[in-house]
């Protein structure tokens, strides 16, 4: 009998046909594997807050195949379309007033008139949204709260039971999430680090705002991105019991190690699959040394602040 259902991959064409059918799809991208569906089907994009056990205020990302096809569900101005011409395809979400309230449903925004928009740098993450042919909201495919799936088997074990189809993209390279930045009433903040720095988006636009009303993140839950363990950060001396996610050489078992030659890229990469890993392995607590705080380092301890429990 030929195996079905979410433990083997989808090929595009049946994860296109699904979305197009209402139902739910794992969708690998660069950043973090995907819970995705029709941005403009409010029944199947309330599936996804219910899998996920996500507060319907936390508003979804619209992905689409292309620049061109962000701008019919959003409005750019200037300076959004200087970012989406840099940084697209590639791990930039960019928040804009909503132009179609149609093919972006009012739950996929949260009752927003901002609509979230962000082009994969993944080509079977594109692939599969070009073929569904509408906008397509995917979180992160992990339930609400805990850390985002890096891997196929994590995102199917987390969200699998909730699917049609499941692609299987491989491992994401970057391991965290896109940075979400906000172009409105002309104004550009940051709302979430990311894999692209605050230096490089500054680069594009000049300097950002710092946060403020109207400007906020509605999904920045206090405690989120989770392992079962609790988890200490910017630690120099491991308490007994406790396992060491060390950064940098010499630092704790090269196994558990971030990255052994402190490299931000590999860090990031490595951050949600080691928490994983430790609550596979039965780790009682996790201790996470401490990581520089500039460029990609913003990201890593954002996550890592969060998933110790403290207000980002
Ligand atoms: O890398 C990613 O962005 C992954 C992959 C799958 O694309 N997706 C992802 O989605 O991380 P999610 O739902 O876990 O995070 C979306 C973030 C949340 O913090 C949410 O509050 C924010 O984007 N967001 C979405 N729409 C917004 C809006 N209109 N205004 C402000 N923030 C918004
Ligand atoms: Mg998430």
């Amino acid at each position: 009998m030929e195996q079905s259902g979410p433990a083997s991959s989808a090929s595009e064409a049946q994860a296109a046909e699904a979305l197009r059918a209402g139902k739910l799809v794992i969708l690998p991208t660069e950043t973090v594997y995907g819970l995705a569906a029709d941005a403009g089907n409010a029944e199947a994009v309330a599936a996804i807050f219910e899998a996920k056990g996500r507060p319907r205020f936390n508003p979804l990302i619209s992905h689409v195949p292309d620049a061109a096809e962000a701008e019919t569900i959003a409005i750019f101005d200037a300076r959004a379309r200087a970012l989406a011409e840099v940084f697209w395809p590639g791990p930039l979400t960019i928040v804009a007033p909503v132009r179609d309230r149609d093919r972006v449903c009012d739950l996929a925004r949260a009752g927003l008139d901002s609509v979230a928009v962000r082009v994969p740098g993944h080509a079977r993450a594109r692939a599969v949204i070009a073929a569904a042919g509408c906008p397509v909201v995917a979180p992160s495919a992990n339930r609400s709260g805990r850390p985002s799936p890096t891997t196929f088997a994590d995102a199917v074990e987390e969200t699998g039971f909730a699917v049609q189809a499941a692609v299987d993209g491989g491992p994401c390279p970057v391991g965290v999430e896109s940075t979400v930045v906000s172009v409105l009433d002309g104004r550009v903040a940051l709302l979430r680090p990311g894999s692209v720095t605050r230096e490089e988006i500054e680069a594009v636009v000049g300097p950002l705002e710092s946060g403020g009303e109207g400007h906020r993140s509605p999904g920045r839950l206090t405690v989120h991105y989770a392992p079962d363990a609790p988890v200490r950060i910017e630690v120099l001396e491991p308490r007994e019991g406790e396992l060491l996610l060390g950064f940098g050489p010499g630092i704790g078992d090269p196994r558990w190690s971030l990255s052994p030659t402190g490299d931000l890229r590999e860090a990031a990469a490595n951050l949600f699959r080691r928490f994983r890993e430790a609550d596979r392995a039965g780790a009682s607590a996790i201790a996470v040394s401490p990581i520089p705080d500039a460029g990609l380092g913003e990201a890593i301890n954002d996550r890592l602040r969060r998933a110790a429990g403290f207000v980002g």
